[in-house]
C-alpha cells in the first residue's frame, strides 16, 4: 500500500525525553526515521506553491499540477 501525504515542514523538531534531545525528522526524506539525518537541507529551495516529491536516490522532481485537498498532518 501506498499514501501521498503531503510535508511543509522543513527542518527537524526536537524531543525530550529523559533529559535527552533527539532531533525527528519533519520532512519525510530520513533513511532514518524517525530521526532527522539532514536530507532535509534538499528542501531549502523548494519553490512556495510547487508540489515537489523525491525519488528512491532521492532526486527532486515537481509536479506542475496540485492535488486540491490533500491532507496535511498538522505541525
Ligand atoms: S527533517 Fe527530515 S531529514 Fe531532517
Amino acid at each position: 500500500m501506498t499514501r501521498l501525504v503531503m510535508r511543509t515542514r522543513s527542518k527537524p523538531y526536537p524531543v525530550t525525553i529523559g533529559g535527552e534531545t533527539q532531533y525527528m525528522c519533519g520532512c519525510g526524506l530520513s533513511a532514518t526515521q524517525p530521526f532527522c539525518d539532514g536530507t532535509h537541507k534538499l528542501t531549502r529551495d523548494e519553490e512556495p506553491g510547487v508540489l515537489c516529491w523525491y525519488d528512491a536516490d532521492v532526486v527532486r522532481k515537481q509536479i506542475a499540477d496540485t492535488f486540491p485537498n490533500i491532507r496535511v498532518p498538522s505541525e
